[in-house]
């Protein structure tokens, strides 16, 4: 019955007309790659402060933007395998551009129409687009092949929809891709640099006032510029003069004027800003500067193809400040590891005035992963070559040396002219990534070196071949890993990075899953003694699933509370069944589970119950780690909240119930019931923009209702249904229903904006409903359930 009525409603979101421009972004449920296998960033050469994806092919970085205190990096990615096919746009976000979490895929074939290739993004802070509907700014993302198409999100990156059903906003000449845009305050409009063929390799510029519609406005041929640009403005020396940088995937570039329309050139052959490999298998390609760095850096991540592992292949060059510096040569671009790179650092170790020779080297350090800036007197020298030698080992073997050859003038073997009778060079040593930088900058090698980080083979040492060098200073700095900040898909209020102790750990989208033989947990970084800590669990299959507290990092130590399809609820410890209360337990759906700890009693409370099932008293363990816990099969674990602080409302009280059963337990308000159960607000209002967050728990709808009556028999309500909808609906009356997958467990954030007869409702920022009915004027504010447990969280009215 339910599928056929799931049918017909589904045939019916068919003839809903959606405004033009609209699509569905899609949700987690059409994303199939995520989740990946768990991974601990542990691997063999896994870049420790490099960023790579957890599993599948990375390339190209795309879409590097700030906002609102997240920097967003989306990359070129195969999440189906270890070769470059079929390209979605991955994302990861960071708050220091060093420590970076992956997130769910961003644009998906199939969900987002074109060529998902490469391409930048802008956030549009004046909405010039008009496609704000929430608080959020418009955050837009430009891709395609042959024709540039436009992807925007108006939830801050969450999701991402396709303006205009993916209809090509410019389309250059030839062969073309990988549009770059940028805002060109001097002549106050957008500007879109793009690589085509048409005529021979070069870029052409359009320019916009709205950035969605493109007027051409020059092109710039140049026979070396091929793929991926990139352009933007530095000043000279940090003070001077601004020069234009236009850049191409080789890290080929001029300076020159732009004007807004026309870009000139100062040179008639390109420069070189990284002496990599600059090819799509080498070690430095395609390289992006984010837009909107808040205090003006322009800031480098550049594709490293070079480096592999068992489940991943490729990652990104550590963020790198760019600038224009004039040399005897000329004016030149300087790549500097960002400042942020301090967030890494520990145990530092400097020297100065070191005479090092053949008989004499000089041992730095022992160390995994690190950072060397030495210095050297080049002119004073005897030595041919002098430098560092990275991961030495007893016997005088080594991974690579990173050294200075004076008659060639060179380092690493790329040229590079003593100032001042010195060099300074610095290396950033990952487990598979080298990066060199020569006098500050002057000179950039991105490498990939897979280099041997077993604990005998870390040494570091300066040496000096066929004669002597004044080592004038060395420093050296520890760098820690910059992995394991956040959880991709587990939401909730604990802090990373969680750590697994056995079971076989994945993402889904309805929560964190695992699959263990005996007893797995996965903790968090949060320690706490007396809480209130809550979450949603379920055994998919097999026996228990859990919150477990008071742990010991190794899982050795711990209290856990769980679901045991046995037909208990059970509070334990290693060694002890501390109490246990009988109550049906069933595979397959979400119990709330809330522990309330104080001292040595632990109250246990089943699915938001006033009264707990367990009421013990044991004084093993005081404090220690919250986090999850699954015995003997598979589960799902998710919304782990510790000290919830109830709803968040700018609704007036006191609220009354009109069918179900409704309590306010930690996370928000919660509604049970088998028909529908309505829980209103004490507020009234006729014209309202109304707004939430609902997740069915488990079964059918989560709803916001308006214009009530009080005993909730008139009503509009606006849902998310589990059966793959969001439906408009009143008593005796469906108005409108749009198809969307929904999924129990998941976070959905609905809008209604009604006007007199007016009614819209958006999902997750998104219009998905426009309707039109002049059955009620005004009433209560309140939320609705239907057939099963839903919960609300953050309900607002606003004019
Ligand atoms: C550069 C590149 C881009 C293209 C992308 C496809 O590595 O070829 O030109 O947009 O990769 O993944």
């Amino acid at each position: 019955m339910r599928r056929l009525l799931s049918a017909l409603l589904l045939a019916a979101a068919a003839l809903v007309a959606l405004p033009p421009g609209t699509a569905s972004a899609g949700t987690v449920a059409d994303y199939p790659e995520f989740p990946y296998p768990a991974t601990a960033y542990d691997e063999p050469y896994r870049g420790q402060f490099h960023f790579s994806p957890r599993a599948g092919w990375m390339n190209d970085p795309n879409g590097m933007v700030y906002y609102r205190g997240t920097y967003h990096l989306f990359f070129q990615h195969n999440p189906h395998g270890l070769a470059w096919d079929t390209m979605h746009w991955g994302h990861a976000t960071s708050t220091d551009m060093v420590h970076w979490t992956q997130r769910p895929i961003a644009l998906e074939p199939g969900v987002h129409p074109g060529d998902l290739w490469s391409g930048n993004g802008v956030v549009d802070t004046a909405n010039v687009t008009g496609l704000k509907s929430g608080d959020d700014d418009p955050i837009l993302v430009f891709s395609g092949t042959n024709g540039v198409t436009v992807h925007y999100s108006t939830d801050g990156a969450r999701t991402f929809q396709t303006f205009d059903r993916g209809r090509k906003v410019a389309v250059p000449s030839g062969t073309s891709r990988d549009p770059h845009v940028f805002w060109h305050a001097a002549s106050n409009r957008w500007v879109m640099v793009v690589w085509n063929d048409g005529g021979g390799n070069g870029a052409t510029f359009y320019t916009s006032p709205n950035l969605l519609d493109w007027t051409y406005a020059s092109r710039f041929a140049a026979g070396w510029f091929f793929e991926c640009p990139d352009m933007f403005p530095l000043a000279v020396d940090g003070t001077g003069t601004v020069k234009w940088v236009l850049a191409d995937a080789s890290g080929e570039y001029v300076i020159g004027a732009f004007d807004g329309t026309t870009f000139r050139p100062d040179w008639s052959a390109p420069q070189r800003m990284d002496l990599g490999t600059n090819t799509a298998d080498g070690t430095f390609y395609a390289g992006q500067t984010f837009t909107g760095v808040p205090d003006g850096r322009v800031v480098q991540m550049s594709w490293q193809p070079g480096n592999h592992g068992s489940t991943w292949t490729g990652d990104q060059t550590f963020p790198a400040e760019l600038a224009l510096k004039t040399f005897p040569e000329g004016v030149r671009l300087t790549r500097t590891p960002i400042r942020e790179i301090s967030t890494l650092r520990s145990g530092g170790q400097a020297y100065s005035n070191r005479s090092v020779s053949p008989g004499g080297p000089l041992a730095v350090a022992t160390a995994d992963t690190y950072e060397v800036t030495a210095e050297f007197d080049v002119a004073g020298a005897t030595a041919s070559s002098f430098g560092l030698r990275l991961h030495t080992r007893a016997d005088g073997t080594y991974d690579r040396a990173v050294g200075y050859d004076r008659a060639a003038a060179t380092l690493y073997g790329r040229p590079l002219a003593p100032v001042n009778g010195r060099v300074r060079m610095r290396v950033l040593v990952d487990r598979g990534q080298l990066e060199v930088f020569g006098n500050d900058g002057r000179l950039s090698v991105s490498d990939n070196v897979n280099f041997n980080s077993a604990g005998t083979s870390q040494g570091i040492q300066a040496y000096a071949e066929g004669g002597a060098v004044n080592l004038v200073s060395l420093q050296f700095y520890r760098l820690g890993r910059a992995w394991g900040t956040g959880e991709s898909t587990l939401d909730g209020n604990l802090a990373g990075p969680w750590s697994a102790v056995g079971g076989a750990w994945t993402d889904t989208a309805g929560g964190k899953q695992a699959t263990a033989t005996g007893d797995a947990f996965y903790l968090s970084n949060t320690t706490a003694g007396d809480f209130t800590y809550e979450g949603d669990v379920k055994v998919v299959s097999g026996t228990a699933a859990a919150l477990t507290f008071r742990a010991s990092a190794d899982g050795t130590q711990h209290y856990t509370a769980n679901v045991d399809t046995g037909g208990v609820v059970k509070l334990w410890r290693p060694g002890k069944e501390i109490a246990v209360a009988a109550t049906p337990i069933v595979a397959g759906r979400y119990y709330h589970l809330k522990v309330v700890a104080a001292g040595s009693r632990i109250r246990v409370y089943l699915d938001h119950g006033a009264n707990p099932v367990i009421d013990a008293t044991d004084t093993a363990y005081t404090s220690g780690r919250l986090g999850l816990n699954v015995f003997h099969g598979t589960a799902i674990l998710a919304n782990p909240t510790l000290n919830g602080t109830g709803l968040r409302t700018n609704l007036a009280g006191p609220w009354h119930p009109a069918g179900g059963s409704w309590t306010v337990p930690g996370a928000g308000l919660r509604g049970n019931s088998g028909t529908d159960a309505f829980a209103l607000s004490a507020t009234t209002a006729a014209d309202l923009t109304y707004e939430g967050d609902v997740r069915v728990v488990n079964g059918v709808a989560a709803a916001l209702t308006f214009r009530a009556s009080a005993d909730g028999t008139q009503h509009y309500t606006a849902n998310v249904d589990t059966g793959g909808l969001v439906k408009l609906w009143r008593p005796g009356q469906d108005i409108a229903v749009f198809a969307t997958p929904i999924l129990e467990g998941r976070t959905y954030h609905l809008k209604v904006v009604a006007r007199g007869p007016g009614i819209a409702v958006y999902l997750n920022g998104t219009k998905v409903i426009d309707a039109s009915d002049g059955t009620y004027a005004s009433g209560y504010l309140g939320v609705n359930a239907f057939n099963g447990t839903a919960t609300f969280q953050n309900l607002n009215l606003s004019p």
